[in-house]
């Protein structure tokens, strides 16, 4: 999967899930336990990640209701503004971290314009694809974390928090409905990929479940990466 495969390189971890899933929370628990395990963790989010990814991040979550009364955003607007964030994010700030060796944890990244613009919007998730991997250069999460909640409870968390309300937050149940069954449905077909947490537990249970699954899948990636080391090894040797 991705340009972030080799061995030598990074890891990205992508948060994902509908609105006030806990996501930004397990993230913020994760980067604390991977850096005490002496991991370099470069912590972004989408849409934004960068100076200029962020200022299009206002764009598109700007909440005044008179703007969206005079003038809608359209659905491919909205698409075509995120794509931009990210290939920004991915270039600048993704890409040099992966080289790096870093373990990256994006909150919000390719699945959530799967989810929200293709599930949600109804655009082609086909085309939505294809200019992703245009947006990214093909860079994928090596993990997704799927915070799954029922939407009522996600929106009925955030409106508890300090957070402001987003344009987002202003979209039907109907809407959030749809993009939690997209997610789920993404799950089911990228089931190596995307791991499904029951977001409605207490925190210190979600988070020893995440621990659980990046502590596997950080051990099953050191017995791959000795297993590929192998053949050059052998090589050395013939010669
Ligand atoms: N497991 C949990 N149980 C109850 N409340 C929680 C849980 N996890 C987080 N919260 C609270 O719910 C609110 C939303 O959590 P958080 O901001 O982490 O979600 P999010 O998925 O990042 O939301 P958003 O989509 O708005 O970015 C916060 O006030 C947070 O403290
Ligand atoms: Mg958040």
């Amino acid at each position: 999967m991705g340009v972030n495969r080799g061995w030598r390189r990074g890891i990205l971890i992508t948060f994902e899930g509908v609105e006030g899933s806990g996501k930004t929370t397990q993230l913020t628990r994760l980067a604390k336990r991977l850096r005490e395990d002496g991991h370099r963790v470069v912590e972004t989010r989408e849409p934004g990640g960068t100076a200029r990814a962020e200022r299009i991040r206002d764009i598109l979550l700007d909440a005044k209701a008179e703007n969206a009364r005079t003038e809608p955003m359209a659905p491919a607007s909205e698409a075509l503004l995120i794509l931009a964030g990210r290939s920004q994010h991915v270039t600048q700030r993704i890409q040099p971290a992966l080289r790096d060796g870093a373990v990256v944890l994006c909150d919000r990244f390719s699945d959530s314009t799967f989810a929200y613009q293709g599930y949600g919007r109804g655009l082609s998730i086909t085309l939505l694809r294809r200019l992703n991997r245009f947006a990214t250069h093909r860079v994928t999460p090596d993990l997704t974390l799927l915070f799954d909640l029922p939407v009522s409870l996600g929106l009925a968390r955030r409106r508890r928090s300090e957070r402001k309300q987003n344009r987002l937050d202003h979209e039907t149940q109907r809407f959030h409905e749809k993009v939690r069954q997209g997610f789920l449905k993404l799950a089911a077909r990228h089931s190596q990929q995307i791991k499904v947490i029951n977001a409605r537990a207490d925190p210190e249970t979600i988070a020893a479940e995440v621990d659980a699954i990046v502590r596997h899948f950080l051990a099953k990636r050191r017995k791959s990466k000795v297993t590929r080391r192998r053949p050059t090894i052998q090589k050395a040797h013939r010669r």
